[in-house]
């Protein structure tokens, strides 16, 4: 199941991609195309964002009837509509007409139903066409024929995911080792109080290897080094689509800020470990989510280009935090952007760094184990299989 041929081959020097799936200790990063070649990049936009599941959203975007969003999916973009029943649909947002985009990417609006833009056409929260102006006599034209074309939609703890090639299996299934991590958050709960976005001159995956590894935490991240251990914690073995690990807090730490203090209030599910834990989770290919104490920070990744990548960054607090009176969000904000900027600013070096063409792929560290199981992640999708972590790492020699 693990290694059926879902994608062609990506277009890269095959020898070169099974470097990186050699056993930890020995493997090598990805070649340098994968971070820099155009070519690459639209092979993973149609194949690895774009054929599957990945997060489009939260479901706070579209908590009503009548609330829709559009948002890029992979080369194209999808339509989110909450129907009067409550049932969330994704449609891809081309209209049945001439292909207009039914909503600009991005935008968010409150309707009853879909018109499109350019000739009316206008479409139920459920897509089927209601109305196409000049055609309700015409002979053969059936609107039942003509509705939106739908993708596999499903929320998981807030937020949304589609499934951009229709065919993927059941998102749980694939993450189904990380349900008991996530499920004491309770994220489906919290409130998002807090929102940055950035523009990084850098490719989605460098920006995700960053995010696995510490190694480079003494160098470049003092205010974290002064709150959690940069070599504490240890990183998850388990199978899916997903690669995280955790980290601790410092005695006397509460929570990740600059000075340790929490401003806020502990999510009440969380055992007294969870009180004392950092968990890193990112859900391939193109979220991360960090679980605090009494927060949780959610990184979406949203790919431009091969070196160029927006970032949302979300804050979700306990709604008994939240109505507090006086409940100020930036304990947490203003921390994770001081680190964010300094993870962008490395991340875009190695990006200049990488397009030296005397750049060539190099090994990790001890340290890096959960670089390694993304990067074999992606290796293993570049060969035309599932992107699947299979959560082994042997021990470097
Ligand atoms: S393209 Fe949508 S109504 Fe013409
Ligand atoms: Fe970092």
């Amino acid at each position: 199941m693990v290694s059926q041929s879902v994608y062609p081959p990506a277009p890269l020097d095959p020898a070169a991609v099974a470097l990186s799936l050699r056993p930890f200790g020995e493997s090598r990063m990805l070649p340098r195309a994968a971070y820099a070649d155009p070519a690459v990049f639209a092979w993973e936009q149609r194949h690895m964002f774009g054929g599957g599941w990945m997060c489009v959203g939260r479901s706070g975007q579209v908590a009503g009837p009548g609330d829709m969003r559009a948002e890029a999916v992979g080369a194209g973009s999808v339509l989110l509509t909450r129907a009067e029943d409550g049932a969330l649909h994704a449609f891809a947002n081309s209209c049945r007409h001439r292909g207009h985009e039914l909503l600009p990417c991005g935008a968010s609006t409150q309707q009853n139903v879909i018109i499109c833009p350019y000739h009316s056409w206008t479409y139920g929260l459920n897509g089927g066409l209601q109305a196409a102006a000049g055609f309700k006599n015409r002979p053969g034209f059936v609107a039942g024929e003509w509705g939106l074309a739908e993708l596999p939609v499903t929320e998981w703890h807030g937020l949304i995911f589609v499934d951009g090639s229709g065919t993927a299996a059941p998102l749980a299934d694939s993450l189904s080792a990380l349900e008991d991590i996530v499920a004491p958050y309770e994220m489906e709960r919290l409130v998002v109080a807090g929102r940055h976005d950035y523009d990084a001159a850098a490719n989605w995956k460098i920006l995700t290897e960053n995010y696995h590894e510490c190694y480079h935490c003494p160098m470049i991240h003092p205010e974290l080094c002064k709150v959690s251990p940069p070599r504490s914690g240890k990183n998850y073995s388990a199978p899916g689509i997903w690669v995280g690990g955790c980290m601790d807090l410092r005695d006397g730490m509460a929570t990740m800020s600059l000075d340790g203090a929490s401003h806020g209030v502990p999510l009440r599910k969380l055992d007294d470990k969870g009180l004392r834990t950092v968990i890193y989770v990112n859900i391939f290919p193109n979220l991360l989510v960090s679980l605090h104490p009494d927060y949780v920070m959610v990184h979406r990744l949203v790919p431009q280009a091969a070196d160029r990548t927006q970032i949302e960054c979300t804050w979700w607090f306990a709604p008994e935090a939240v109505e507090r009176p006086g409940f100020d969000p930036g304990y947490a904000t203003e921390f994770w952007d001081i680190t964010n900027r300094q993870d962008w600013q490395a991340c875009e070096s190695v990006q200049r760094g990488l397009g030296s063409p005397h750049a060539v792929p190099g090994p990790l560290s001890a340290e890096e184990d959960a670089v390694y199981q993304f990067v074999t992640m992606v290796a293993r999708g570049y060969q035309g299989e599932r992107a699947w972590n299979t959560g082994v790492t042997a021990p470097v020699s």
